[in-house]
């Protein structure tokens, strides 16, 4: 496994890491979730990724346990904070009492004593910036967090991020986390630029868009059983993306990936590492066989005429903006 650093900083994370939103405390039953965390570990991943929002909280919980016996020092630990994880005004966004608890919480629920990156899991526009950003340099300074990321910033909020932190001394976002795969490529246009400019870096998720990239759902076929197209949580999220016009661009997919010597699912997660801004591609998994075929991704060249296949075949269901 390959280990990029995360934007300017002294952190090093995995070219793949490991997350469990769907999957811990939902999908998939506490073994399940052990055997993928221990197949990362086996196969050099690094970094894990969680929020406290994911399955009400859970994921964190079933997470920590997983992670129960491995020396801290070895992995990162990256977590979020923004969505509601309670009834109350103050269980959600990015106001200071909401950042301290949810820190707190998400510590207590992972069993450790620092995060090595809290991310803003969205943006709040209802908070003012500077509230926000001094929120997350007190957990710096008080130890319990690293390093502070976002997650779907703007560029130009991560441009005014930057500016403010570095006018009032407070700590600086070293990462921002945005959807991105072949099929969504949104961030090419303004945030990796942007980022570049200040020194931060993408972490990138659903990186084979859920499992689609992997050509298992054919145009026209009900979804494999036990697949997240037919989970309760997963199939309101995958359910946009399983258009017939994707589905059937995606099996155009098959002769490329061959080509390669690569899995789809290998091709899928290798071309976001193509992207020297992205520091780590998040990859799920519902069981540890996926995990294991997909880290084989990590230091994979795709050529330029290769890359030129896949843009040709996907040219007509690429979201670009
Ligand atoms: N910041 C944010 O707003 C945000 C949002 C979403 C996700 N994330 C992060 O990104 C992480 C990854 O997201 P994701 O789970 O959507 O990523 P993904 O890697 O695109 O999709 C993972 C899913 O695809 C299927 N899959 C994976 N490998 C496969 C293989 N080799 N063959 C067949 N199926 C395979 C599995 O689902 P089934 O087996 O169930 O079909 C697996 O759970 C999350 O855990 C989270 O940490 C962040």
């Amino acid at each position: 496994m390959k280990h990029r650093r995360l934007g300017r900083s002294g952190l090093s994370v995995s070219e793949i890491s490991y997350g469990n939103w769907i999957t811990h405390g939902d999908q998939i039953e506490a073994d399940a979730a052990t055997a993928c965390v221990r197949a990362a570990l086996d196969e050099g991943i690094t970094t894990f990724d969680t929020a406290d929002v994911y399955a009400g909280t859970r994921a964190e919980s079933v997470l920590g346990e997983a992670l129960q016996g491995v020396r801290r020092e070895s992995y990162e630990l990256f977590t979020k904070v923004y969505w509601p994880t309670g009834p109350g005004e103050n269980d959600k966004g990015l106001g200071r009492k909401h950042i301290i608890e949810s820190a707190h919480a998400s510590l207590r629920r992972l069993r450790t004593d620092h995060l090595d990156l809290y991310q803003a899991h969205r943006y709040d526009p209802t908070v003012p910036i500077e509230e926000t950003l001094r929120a997350f340099d007190d957990l710096v300074r008080a130890g319990k967090v690293l390093y502070v990321g976002v997650s779907e910033w703007s560029a130009a909020q991560i441009s005014d991020a930057v500016r403010l932190a570095s006018e009032l001394g407070l700590d600086r976002i070293i990462s921002n986390q945005p959807q991105y795969s072949m099929l969504w490529r949104t961030i090419e246009a303004d945030i990796v630029p942007v980022s570049r400019k200040a020194g931060i870096s993408q972490i990138v998720w659903s990186p084979i868009a859920q499992g689609v990239l992997t050509g298992k759902y054919p145009p026209g076929q009900p979804p494999p059983a036990g697949s997240r197209a037919t989970g309760e949580t997963g199939s309101t999220f995958i359910s946009r993306l399983l258009r017939d016009d994707v589905l059937t661009a995606v099996q155009e997919l098959r002769p490329i990936a061959a080509d390669a010597g690569l899995s789809m699912a290998q091709l899928a997660v290798a071309w976001v590492l193509q992207n020297d801004n992205v520091a780590s591609a998040i990859i799920g998994a519902s069981r540890p066989e996926q995990v294991r075929e997909n880290v084989k991704a990590a230091g994979v060249t795709l050529d330029t005429a290769l890359l030129d296949r896949i843009d040709d075949v996907l040219a007509e269901v690429v979201t670009r903006a």
